[in-house]
């Protein structure tokens, strides 16, 4: 297609309308009520609605053919939709939420899963994603956390690689590739207080060092399109956000793809009070170098009085409709306006077995085995088994965001039980409901009833799907009365009982922990959940997640990371509680977490020798090779994360106390052990130094690899340049 050429012949209507994307629902042959509602909110007559160039929130390659068909028809030049959708963990089978994802520490299984989640939303219809979403993550609160990959920027922005190569393959040219959109463009994990769409204050170094490779590494993997977070950063709406957009996303990292607002994002910089009305808002995003406006028409509406008053130019306007017409040619619309949207195969590959057995593999990789003592994995000649609990029975654990996905496809725990011990008496009681703050537990005589029965008890505990999740930021984090009530009842009448956590976020688990002798978090595990957790919980499957985000002790201690700053009032041991006054402490909770990065058990033990530094020095040219054997001394084929880590002891700008700088997923069997080797470099010392420039300092740096972020063995090194 000769875009350059059709660009030349469309009005400007016709422009303005290639950015702006509308709700599929505006489209709907069938349903006019609809259309006069939700159009009429944004200024908008139906007729405009169809000059739109994108849309989002359809369902199923039917609606698709049908709306591409009414657009195509209304369009003067017949240019098609580009048909946009949320699959953050799958389209139909869904896999456990990205957070889960994050604790696999496996890029290999994202890129998998993410492939699997485009293929199914490509044949429904979808041309592109928005995902992955690689905010950085350190404060529970904060309800979007189950979308991010964790805490760590390093983790992220491999992680957040591995979903582009998933969703994109080779830039675009597989059958079923989709082209996805990182976002939110910047640091939309970090609103004040954890309450989502809040204000974010953060330096521009810390934004720089922290906040921003994990969207850096998705532009580097070659993401064709990126959307700005709600939220201001120092005053100012990403979406208007010359620094991040113009100075940082367009010159710097020179992205040259599509850059769309998040829903009604434009005309919500009018309540955030920096655009006096909609055309205003118009001005600044597209000043700053939006392209597509997502759910409002400010651009669409204003746009021609913007360019007669010298507000917008020509040039602009053009600029960001070529962006649009050339992804749709790269996607090969308008050779084939359906691509591969198509009802028999979205019959076959949705739920399909090897779908299926894909996200029950993530679900069983993404689950963090956080406390054993001689419980788990249960036998399986266990005769009685009680699962109780509020989720024991519950459907509803595919987690937010599960685009396409239903209750009604997910196993429950009580059925993956079943399911895996036919042969054994599989008894079930909820207890209580999950609602967050429940003091009730109606029953509470016949969970002990089952529990004093049982040769192995299965707590299912923890939150629900609609409990974390865009707009669903929470103040406490722990388990409701009714759920600690029943997990003592329980656990006083049969100690070999595990609890299974479900959860969209870490939740606060200290007064659980102090309980219960077995701990699996299992997160939202999705589709599969229950045959996951039944194969973890009897040893068919060996746990091996490590946590992507630290678990709090306590929620005053939100945001927690492990990659903290030391302080010039360190306390002694951060594990207890500092007795010692004037010190960086609190009075009630040390100030390491409950669990901290990268912990995760397994059944087996795995221990770490040999542990040797090529050199105690590393210059630009001569790397250190970092190395350690790694024994697995259990009884199980199992999987281990092995982590490096660095500390920069001394530099212009104080650095934490570690960073995390590689790390190495291995599988063992029993008895087998295996050299890890890690190569670090002069660049992997760098950072953004006191003049702003990216580049290491000379001096002494601990090197670490072990485990997880809190059980380390070390060397120091000393870099000379
Ligand atoms: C709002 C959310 O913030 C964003 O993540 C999502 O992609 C859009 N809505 C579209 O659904």
């Amino acid at each position: 297609m000769d875009i350059q050429k059709l660009l030349s012949q469309m009005t400007l209507q016709e422009k303005l309308g290639q950015l702006t994307q509308v709700n599929a629902v505006f489209f709907k042959p069938d349903n006019t009520a609809d259309i006069t509602g939700p159009v009429s909110l944004l200024g908008i007559e139906e007729s405009d609605a169809l000059y739109c160039g994108s849309t989002l929130n359809f369902i199923g390659a039917k609606d698709m053919k049908k709306i591409q068909d009414i657009a195509m028809a209304a369009q003067p030049h017949g240019i098609p939709l580009l048909f946009m959708q949320d699959v953050i963990h799958g389209y139909r089978t869904i896999y456990p939420i990205p957070l889960g994802m994050g604790c696999t520490f496996d890029e290999e299984l994202v890129e998998e899963c993410a492939r699997m989640a485009g293929k199914e939303a490509a044949v429904s219809g979808v041309h592109v994603t928005f995902s992955p979403m690689l905010d950085l993550v350190r404060d529970a609160r904060w309800g979007r956390v189950m979308e991010s990959t964790g805490e760590d920027p390093f983790l992220n922005g491999r992680l957040g690689a591995a979903f582009v190569r998933g969703y994109q393959g080779d830039k675009l040219q597989g059958k079923y590739d989709i082209a996805a959109c990182v976002k939110h463009f910047a640091a939309y994990g970090a609103p004040e207080a954890g309450r989502d769409y809040n204000a974010v204050e953060l330096s521009e170094h810390t934004l720089r060092e922290s906040y921003l490779p994990g969207y850096r590494a998705c532009i580097d993997a070659g993401v064709e399109m990126i959307m700005p977070s709600f939220n201001t950063v120092g005053g100012v709406p990403s979406t208007c956000n010359r620094l991040l957009l113009d100075k940082i996303l367009r010159r710097e990292w020179a992205f040259d793809g599509i850059v769309i607002s998040d829903y009604n994002a434009y005309r919500e910089m009018v309540k955030h009070g920096v655009a006096e009305d909609d055309k205003h808002a118009a001005e600044l995003a597209i000043g700053a170098g939006c392209d597509i406006e997502m759910m409002s028409a400010t651009a669409y509406l204003h746009g021609e009085e913007l360019l007669a008053e010298g507000r917008l130019t020509m040039e602009q306007i053009d600029r960001a409709v070529l962006r649009v017409l050339e992804l749709k040619d790269r996607l090969g619309l308008f050779e084939n306006p359906y691509r591969v949207a198509n009802e028999q195969e979205e019959a076959e590959l949705h739920l399909c077995p090897a779908h299926r057995a894909l996200a029950r593999r993530a679900a069983e990789e993404a689950s963090v085995l956080l406390k054993n003592e001689n419980v788990l994995p249960f036998s399986k000649n266990a005769k009685k088994i009680a699962v109780i609990g509020p989720f024991a029975k519950e459907k509803g654990i595919k987690g937010f965001w599960a685009c396409a996905g239903r209750d009604e496809d997910c196993v429950t725990v009580l059925a993956g039980v079943r399911a895996l011990l036919p042969d054994a008496e599989v008894a079930s009681v909820k207890g209580c409901s999950w609602e967050i703050g429940e003091t009730e537990v109606p029953e509470l005589d016949e969970a002990i009833e089952l529990a004093s029965e049982a040769d192995a008890v299965v707590l299912c505990l923890g939150e629900y799907q609609e409990h974390s999740g865009e707009g669903n930021s929470r103040a406490t984090l722990t388990l409701s009365p009714a759920q600690m009530t029943l997990a003592r009842a329980v656990l006083k009448h049969n100690k070999n009982t595990a609890a299974v956590i479900f959860g969209g976020r870490p939740l606060v688990l200290t007064d659980l922990a102090e309980i219960a002798p077995a701990m699996l978090y299992v997160w939202q595990p999705g589709t599969e959940g229950g045959n996951a957790v039944a194969r973890l919980l009897f040893g068919d499957a060996n746990p091996s997640g490590k946590l992507s985000m630290s678990f709090p002790y306590a929620e005053g201690q939100c945001p927690i990371y492990y990659s903290r700053m030391n302080t010039g009032r360190p306390v002694e041991d951060p594990k207890v509680v500092s007795k010692r006054p004037y010190r960086s402490r609190y009075l009630d909770a040390p100030v390491l977490p409950l669990y901290p990065f990268g912990h995760g058990l397994s059944y087996n033990t795995y221990t770490y020798d040999n542990f040797t530094v090529s050199d105690d020095k590393i210059t630009p040219d001569t790397p250190l090779e970092i190395a350690v054997t790694v024994k697995n001394e259990g009884q199980y084929q199992g999987k281990e994360t092995v982590q490096l880590y660095i500390h920069d002891k001394f530099a212009s700008v104080a650095r934490p106390l570690l960073e995390l700088k590689d790390f190495v997923k291995l599988e063992l069997a029993p008895g087998e052990s295996a050299a890890v080797i890690f190569t670090l470099t002069e660049e992997d010392l760098r950072f953004h130094t006191l003049d702003g420039t990216f580049a290491s300092e000379r001096g002494e740096f601990e090197v670490f690899v072990g485990p997880n972020s809190d059980q380390l063995m070390g060397a120091t090194v000393y870099l000379e340049k």
